[in-house]
């Protein structure tokens, strides 16, 4: 197992999963022997029906603590009291309330970019999607509070960070006090990031003013014992938000291009849907519940291609799980990316089709035959965030260009913080109406 899993650790355990054919299964990487579980009965019991059982905790998690604190993406009562107050700012009435400033972002940043697309040369639409989810995330978590040179700072700085924790990922068994490649660069990229986002903070909480922006909403909230976030818990809870938010939303975007270059009839589709609702004028928010047919693109998107594409948990006492054993202590590993491509829970499961989610009443299927965000009390906090800001992004590109890919793949998908393709995903952004 182990070295398909090193060369193609995404497929590897898909491919594990579709021959377990959804029982729990063992994999065994000598010392260290996590349980898949990839049946939507079973994923269901570690998110949701015993999930105070499965923690995160252990081998993935220690390391990224590092950066994130005890946090939102933590557990226990840290991640309780952040969830308790955050929830309330991640509405999909409070983030469609941050709508019209994520267009401006990106409308800007599109400004920007279109001389170099009118001059036809390739463009890395990976980097130009994190540049413009980098904008919107920034929108929504700071506002205007934050000045545009530190804002650059910071999407730099996270990459660092992750890059350089990879070593420590992958030996988690090596005690922080033995120095490993990477962990300089990373303390520097730490200390970067607060020396960014601390200062925010200080001043929010000094005076939080009347902003709708999370880093002032913070501030002024409350839980229902009348608390509010300290100061460390506000830097955590925002460098946890940052770090996940602008890198989730662009490597699942960043697979849509050999996704639509695949099935035209899909792409003529979704640009007819454009040209109706937006036309050629700027996106307006209002018209996001129009853009259906570019909702269900966007839902069989992160049904093939979850940016979350695994995330472990630690057993706390042995439990069963389908008629296995598993024990304190170990690792159980649950994967959108595997549990979507089981035959026996999707009618082929490795197409790409949007219809899945177009018809009415939709599909019936297992509440967890489908978890790109999850589920049960740690569901993603960013689900209505996506759902805005993705949709809002795709328009505003779309009403000027019509992206073609120069490099029809085959491209693999690799594990980073999020799966994302290895290979550069290149287009030409021809302006609208000269195709
Ligand atoms: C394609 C986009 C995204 C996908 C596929 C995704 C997926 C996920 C998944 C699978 C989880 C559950 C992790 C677990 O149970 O351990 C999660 C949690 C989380 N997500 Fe997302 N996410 C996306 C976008 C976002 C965005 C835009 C935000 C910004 C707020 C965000 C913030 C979070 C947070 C804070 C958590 C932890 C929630 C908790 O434990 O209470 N995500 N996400």
């Amino acid at each position: 197992m182990l070295p398909r899993l090193l060369r193609d650790p995404v497929n590897a355990l898909a491919e594990f999963g579709r021959q377990a054919r959804g029982e729990v299964m063992r994999i065994h990487l000598g010392p260290f022997r996590p349980y898949l579980v990839s049946h939507p009965d079973h994923v269901q019991h570690v998110l949701r029906g015993n999930w105070t059982n499965y923690v995160r905790d252990g081998m993935f998690w220690r390391p990224l603590q590092r950066v994130t604190g005890n946090s939102i993406v933590g557990d226990g009562p840290g991640w309780e009291s952040s969830r308790r107050i955050l929830q309330p700012l991640f509405t999909a009435r409070y983030v469609g309330s941050l709508a019209r400033g994520m267009v401006e972002a990106f409308e800007e940043y599109l400004e920007e970019l279109t001389p170099r697309a009118r001059d036809g040369r390739p463009v890395n639409i990976g980097e130009e999607l994190a540049r413009m989810a980098d904008r919107a995330v920034i929108h929504v978590l700071f506002g205007g509070a934050i000045p545009l040179k530190d804002a650059e700072l910071l999407a730099p700085a996270f990459a660092t960070a992750a890059s350089s924790f990879t070593f420590r990922l992958f030996m988690p068994f090596i005690p922080y006090s033995v120095p490993v490649p990477g962990d300089r660069a990373f303390a520097r990229a730490v200390k970067e990031i607060d020396s960014v986002v601390v200062p925010l903070v200080r001043q929010a909480l000094r005076d939080p003013g009347e902003g709708r922006h999370i880093v002032s909403a913070l501030a002024r909230a409350r839980g229902p014992q009348g608390d509010g976030s300290g100061e460390r818990q506000m830097r955590d809870d925002l460098v946890s938000i940052y770090g996940v938010a602008a890198e989730t939303t662009a490597t699942a975007l960043t697979w849509l291009w050999p996704l639509l270059h695949a099935h035209p009839d899909v792409t003529a589709r979704l640009y007819d849907e454009v040209d109706e609702v937006v036309g050629t004028d700027p996106v307006d928010p209002e018209q996001l519940p129009r853009l259906r047919y570019m909702k269900a693109v966007l839902q069989e998107l992160v049904r093939l291609y979850p940016s979350g594409w695994m995330f472990p948990r630690m057993v706390v006492a042995p439990d069963e799980i389908g008629g296995t054993r598993v024990e304190a202590g170990s690792q159980v590993l649950i994967s959108p990316y595997v549990t979507h491509r089981l035959d026996e829970f999707w009618d082929r499961p490795l197409d790409f089709d949007p219809e899945r989610f177009t018809q009415e009443p939709r599909e019936r299927r297992h509440r967890y035959a489908y978890f790109p965000f999850g589920g049960g009390p740690h569901v993603c906090l960013g689900l209505h965030l996506f759902y805005v800001q993705a949709p809002l992004l795709l328009a505003c590109l779309l009403r000027r260009f019509r992206p073609v890919l120069l490099n029809p793949g085959p491209y693999t998908a690799v594990p980073a913080g999020s799966v994302r393709p290895k290979e550069r995903v290149e287009v030409r952004l021809l302006p609208r109406g000269t195709t």
